[in-house]
This record gives C-alpha cells, sequence and structure tokens, in this order.
C-alpha cells in the first residue's frame, strides 16, 4: 500500500520525485524519466515555473496555437490560444477568416465592476445595525485608504459599500457588499485586502459603539471574499451581415443557413440539456485565451456560467436573430479579467501572448476574448447545422490517432492525403496503417 507522508513540502525536488514514484509508479525509472523530460533546460525558467506553486515536480504541457485574421472593431488580431482539444483553434481561425470578409467583429465593454462581500451574522434590531452602518460608513472608508490609494490614483477603488439584510433568507445574516472599479486588474488581492480590512475596521467599530455594548446584540463576522459572479462586468461581442452573404456554409441555401442557425440558438436559449454544451463550446474559445494570458480560467468558467443561469433557468450566453433581411449574432458574457498583476509579468509566455495581443488593458481583453467565445459558437453550430460536427472534429482528431498508432511521417502524410476524401473513424484509421505496414 502507498506510504502516506510528513513534511513532504520540506523535501527537495529530486527526493519529491523518488518518494513518488516509487511510492505509486510501477516502473520508478521510467517515470522519473518521463517527469524530468519536462524540465526546462534553462535552469532559472524551470526554477521560475516551479516556484508557481508548491510541490512541482515537472511542468505539464499544452500546445499554444494562433488564431489569425480576427478583425474586431477594425483592428487586426492574431489570437493566440492554449488548449487540447485538437478542432478549437482550428474553427477560431475558420470563422475569423468567415467574418473578416463580413465587416469583422464588433465588441464593446458593458460594464467592469466586480464584487465582494464581508459576511456576517446579528442579531439585534435591523434598523439600529443600519443607522450604525450609516454613522461608521466614512469611518470604514478611511481606514480602506491607505489600501486603495494607488488604484485612485489611476482611477479605479471602491465605487460602493451596501449594508445588505438576508435574513429573509438565512437567519441573522447580513452582509456589506461592496463594489470595486480594478481597472487593469483582475483584482483580486486588492478585493481580498480591502474586504478583510474592511471587516477588522467593522468589528472593531461595532465593538466601541455604545449602543451595541449594552445590547446583548452579538455581530460576528463570517468570513471576507470576492465574488466571481460579476454581472456588471460583462462585454458584448457581434458580427453581422446580410442573410444573403451567409454563403460558404457547404452549399447550403444561405436563408436555409441562417434559419437553422438561429433556430438553434434557440434551442439552446429555452433547452438546459443544450444550453451546457452549446455554452462548453463557447468556453473552449474563452479559456484557450483567458489560459494564453495567464489569467484565472476557473473564476470566468464560474462567473459565465453563474450569468447563464442568472434569470432562474440555464441559457445560452449567445443569441442571434433574423431582422429585415440581417443575420445578428452576438454574445454577452461577464469576464473578470486581468493585463497587470498576476502572471502577467511573470510567464514569458504570458508576456509574449499579450504583446501578440497589442498589450491590451484589461477591457480590451474582454473584448477579444468574447470574440474568440462568439468565434467558436460561430464554427460549431455552422457545422452542427450543416455536415455535424464529428467531420471536422475527427480529421482533427486524425493526427492524435496517428500519434497512438506510432504512424511514421510517411504513412502520416498517406493518411492525411486518404483521408481528405475518406470518412475517419479509428477503424478506418487503424485498417489504413495496418494496411500500409503489411505492403
Ligand atoms: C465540443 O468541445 C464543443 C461542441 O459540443 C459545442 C456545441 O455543441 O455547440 C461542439
Amino acid at each position: 500500500m502507498p506510504q502516506t507522508i510528513q513534511g513532504f513540502s520540506r523535501l527537495n525536488k529530486e527526493e519529491k520525485i523518488d518518494w513518488l514514484t516509487s511510492n505509486f509508479l510501477s516502473d520508478s525509472k521510467n517515470a522519473t524519466s518521463i517527469l524530468k523530460q519536462y524540465w526546462n533546460s534553462d535552469a532559472k525558467l524551470q526554477q521560475l515555473h516551479d516556484e508557481f506553486i508548491e510541490n512541482t515536480v515537472t511542468n505539464y504541457y499544452l500546445p499554444l496555437g494562433i488564431a489569425p485574421n480576427f478583425v474586431i472593431n477594425n483592428k487586426t488580431f492574431a489570437i493566440p490560444m492554449t488548449i487540447e482539444e485538437s478542432s478549437v483553434v482550428a474553427a477560431a481561425s475558420k470563422a475569423a477568416k468567415f467574418w473578416m470578409s463580413r465587416g469583422g467583429f464588433k465588441a464593446e465593454i458593458l460594464g467592469t465592476q466586480k464584487i465582494g462581500q464581508v459576511h456576517f451574522s446579528y442579531t439585534g434590531d435591523a434598523q439600529k445595525l443600519s443607522s450604525f452602518f450609516e454613522l461608521t460608513k466614512p469611518i470604514l472608508l478611511n481606514d480602506l485608504k491607505t489600501l486603495t490609494a494607488s488604484m485612485e490614483k489611476r482611477g479605479g477603488g471602491i465605487t460602493s459599500i451596501e449594508l445588505i439584510n438576508k435574513n429573509d433568507q438565512l437567519a441573522n445574516y447580513f452582509q456589506l457588499h461592496v463594489t470595486f472599479e480594478t481597472l487593469d486588474a483582475m483584482g483580486a488581492n486588492f478585493i481580498n485586502s480591502c474586504l478583510e480590512q474592511l471587516a477588522e475596521s467593522w468589528q472593531r467599530e461595532y465593538t466601541n459603539y455604545p449602543v451595541f455594548s449594552e445590547s446583548n446584540a452579538e455581530m460576528v463576522v463570517i468570513m471576507s471574499i470576492l465574488s466571481n459572479y460579476v454581472p456588471q462586468c460583462v462585454v458584448r461581442a457581434e458580427v453581422c451581415c446580410a442573410v444573403s452573404e451567409l454563403t460558404e456554409a457547404d452549399g447550403i441555401d444561405p436563408e436555409v443557413f441562417a434559419t437553422k442557425f438561429v433556430q438553434a440558438v434557440c434551442i439552446a436559449e429555452v433547452e438546459p440539456y443544450r444550453a451546457v454544451t452549446h455554452n462548453k463550446g463557447i468556453m473552449n474559445g474563452i479559456d484557450a485565451v483567458v489560459l494564453a494570458t495567464g489569467n484565472d480560467f476557473r473564476a470566468v468558467e464560474a462567473g459565465a456560467h453563474a450569468y447563464a443561469a442568472r434569470n432562474g433557468s440555464y441559457s445560452s450566453l449567445t443569441h442571434a436573430t433574423i431582422e429585415n433581411g440581417i443575420f445578428r449574432f452576438w454574445i454577452e458574457i461577464p469576464l473578470a479579467l486581468g493585463t497587470v498583476g498576476g502572471l502577467t509579468k511573470l510567464h514569458p509566455l504570458v508576456k509574449l501572448n499579450l504583446e501578440i495581443l497589442g498589450n491590451p488593458s484589461a477591457p480590451q481583453l474582454m473584448e477579444i476574448i468574447a470574440v474568440a467565445g462568439l468565434a467558436q459558437n460561430f464554427g460549431a453550430l455552422k457545422s452542427l447545422t450543416t455536415t455535424g460536427i464529428q467531420k471536422g472534429h475527427m480529421k482533427m482528431h486524425l493526427m492524435n490517432m496517428l500519434n497512438q498508432l506510432e504512424a511514421t511521417d510517411t504513412e502520416k502524410s498517406k493518411a492525411i492525403h486518404f483521408f481528405k476524401s475518406n470518412k475517419v473513424t479509428h477503424s478506418a484509421v487503424d485498417s489504413f496503417i495496418k494496411n500500409l505496414r503489411q505492403n
């Protein structure tokens, strides 16, 4: 049975690998060699990666691809995407090219406000708490000044603090609901530091307030944390063109294609089973750019799905209409992103990717990433409503299958040629390679 261990984090990297491979891996020598194969030969660069997290044993590679030809607000972009799924970059590139000659993508920011909360319980009179809050607010804001000064100088900071009574949902539950403008920073550390200071000041002022010290009312701060639900930090991206311009849809009449496409979006608006997959496809594009730019994809995922369910039923993040012969397709999505802080200056590839994107501000990056999501969804729906998804997907997956069969370069190029005009399935690829090897 594998061993447990005390003080694993204090072992050096070699010792960690020795312990890991001898306890959990059957061929410890081979496992060690695989882990070490992924170390970077530049010791300084490797150390940088080692120090991103605790207990690093190696690096985990994902491909970084480029989707060129994105025209966004009349400016051209090549979008870096980090993703393992074979068809994502190809689909994004194809959609970018399609819209490049139809006016490109238009994007606009609808809001950039972020939220944080101090959650607390209070057992006394709600009216007294409310008066205390109004009286104390200037003191709370003043205490926060050292933390907010530099953000305020640049035009950001705390934009509001509200006391919210949540008693109807949970007995004695109240919160200080705080709104932030964090400019080009994702702002998680800034927001959490502000909230913890706020909680401390709130507790101190409460304890010193004579009205409360004389009553039996109790106030306990439960926790202080930002929210990843950011329905006021939202971007909208759109494409539109005359229905008659929707050619290239695999020989299908543009009217028929546009109608089917809009119906597919409507289905995702009303049917949660479909909406989840529909939005997953959007997130294929979103996450890939979020990762490539060193942003927090878990935060973005959580916020996007909560937003998709904001009206009480999980629904599509994109929408489409045909009006007066014009096809319009758009996305509205909350994106809490940063282009300063975090990994942005630290990870050489993140730095490079941001430079490829023209070193955008956080709102500009929101626009680019929303466009990547919309493009991805366009690609998926275009395939789904015409050829079906598997044709393109299996073509892209062909290389993975060939690699699994350890095909040589010659075998690969023969297979790619053959499967240009033949259906890709696991058994077809398997027989094709077997046949090649027999002859
Ligand atoms: C696969 O990763 C994503 C799709 O399923 C999205 C969709 O169905 O819209 C193709």
